[in-house]
């Protein structure tokens, strides 16, 4: 198929590779000239494990890249991949993904024939219905249901393994209302991952569609805000938590994924959509309980590493090394990160903070300019009165000698990265 894909951040440069990869012909649109040169060049703006690659080999043959909306009109479908940021309220900002929708519909004003949009962006139902198939139909003169489709196809890729869940997903969620031609547009798209793969297609409504996405990152985020409840009651008994875990993971309908417990979630997705959900249900008088209390139970965890900390140390004045300030291992991503309000927290309690993470300081240092940031974790925890472990590195469970080199070898371990062992002394936050 002829493709075009709005939005080259993770989501959509991730899609255009792995659809060029698939067979279809992609052109991958978005306003940052920048972004649209280096893709033409054959290199990613984002990095993930597999998609350099994949935008290296297909770059100028089945992938390309244009500033220019009309490349839209030379496309079977359109695929918007804009993102859709939170507003301080925590409702969203769909601001783009609309002004991305008008530019789509100008561009397919004149064509001939029908053309389906297809909603990838994070959004409720009620975006969909009051704010994006509007647009698209007031400029482009056409009529959904009529020579323009619109779908809703959310995504459920993880940071760090985008390519991978891309090409083996759990699910793939049309919503479509029924629509034929919409449905066998999105049967084609993905065609080659299904004839491969047993992969359970949801055909569904376009509002359930939406729904589904938020559902899922709501379900997940209070999967692991739980497991941080019953682990916070397991510390003060005694009771090591990842112990309880592995047994209540064998129970089928439990699952033992999503069950560390630890110093809570981040990330681009978590915080942003459990807050959306939260927002749009307060805005018609609905309290989500659970929601909310996943969100504060979150809020809550990185205090309570404090905690612990101060019940060895009095971290006033003295120097204190914080391990990993990216939201998980294998990114540079710190959005949501624990480790923002574990900084604020030693700053306010008057510490001296050195951090280190092997890929995310730079990111950190945008948010935190005033902290020292370490070459190597020895480095930072030399001299240190206390660590504390924000993010489960592998290279964190290998610092045995530099342990040693603390002023006082207390160390908080927020994600049981960390050994308990003689000559240290050891807090794991839910163990
Ligand atoms: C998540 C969803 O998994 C994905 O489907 C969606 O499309 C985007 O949001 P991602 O943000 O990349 O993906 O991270 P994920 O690997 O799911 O981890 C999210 C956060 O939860 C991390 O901060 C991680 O450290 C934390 N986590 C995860 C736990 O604290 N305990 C766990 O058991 C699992």
């Amino acid at each position: 198929m002829n493709v075009s894909v709005v939005g080259t951040g993770y989501v959509g440069t991730t899609l255009s590779a792995c659809l060029a990869d698939l067979g279809h012909r992609v052109t991958a649109i978005d306003i940052d000239e920048g972004t649209v040169e280096r893709l033409n060049e054959g290199e990613t703006p984002i990095h993930e494990p597999g998609l350099g690659s994949l935008v290296s080999a297909y770059a100028g043959r089945r992938l390309t890249a244009s500033t220019d909306h009309a490349a839209a009109a030379e496309t079977d479908l359109t695929v918007l991949a804009v993102g859709t940021p939170a507003k301080a309220d925590g409702s969203i900002d769909a601001a783009a993904l609309v002004a991305a929708a008008e530019d789509v519909g100008e561009a397919i004003a004149e064509k001939d024939g029908y053309h389906l949009v297809v909603v990838k962006s994070t959004v409720l139902p009620d975006v969909i219905e009051g704010e994006v198939v509007p647009a698209i139909e007031t400029a482009s003169g056409k009529t959904d249901g009529g020579s323009l489709g619109v779908a809703v196809n959310p995504e459920f890729l993880r940071e760090g393994s985008a390519v991978d869940d891309f090409m083996n997903p759990d699910k793939i969620v049309l919503g479509t209302d029924g629509d034929e031609r919409a449905l066998d547009a999105l049967a084609e798209l993905y065609q080659p991952l299904l004839s491969e793969w047993e992969i359970p297609v949801v055909e569904t409504g376009r509002r359930e569609a939406a729904m589904i996405k938020y559902a899922n990152n709501a379900f997940l985020a209070a999967k692991i805000s739980l497991i941080n409840d019953i682990g916070n009651v397991c510390k003060e008994f005694g009771v090591d938590a990842y112990e309880v875990a592995d047994a209540i993971g064998l129970d089928s309908r439990i699952g033992s994924a999503f069950l560390r417990s630890g110093v809570g979630w981040g990330g681009s997705c978590f915080p942003k959509d459990t807050a959306a959900l939260a927002a749009a249900a307060e805005s018609v008088g609905y309290e989500p309980l659970v929601i909310d209390a996943t969100i504060e139970l979150n809020d809550r965890q990185p205090e309570r590493l404090l905690e612990l900390l101060d019940a060895h140390v009095d971290v006033d004045g003295r120097r204190i090394a914080v391990l990993g300030l990216a939201f998980k291992p294998g990114t540079d991503d710190v959005r949501g990160s624990r480790a923002k309000p574990v900084v604020r927290g030693l700053l306010d309690r008057g510490a001296d903070v050195v951090a280190y993470d092997p890929r995310a300081a730079e990111n950190m240092a945008e948010a935190f300019p005033d902290i020292e940031y370490a070459g190597s974790a020895a480095e930072a925890l030399e001299g240190a009165h206390g660590a504390a472990v924000v993010t489960d590195w592998p290279e964190f469970g290998d610092l045995d000698a530099a342990f040693d080199a603390m002023a006082d070898p207390v160390v908080v371990d927020g994600r049981r990265v960390v050994a308990r062992r003689e000559g240290i002394t050891y807090e794991g936050l839910t163990w």
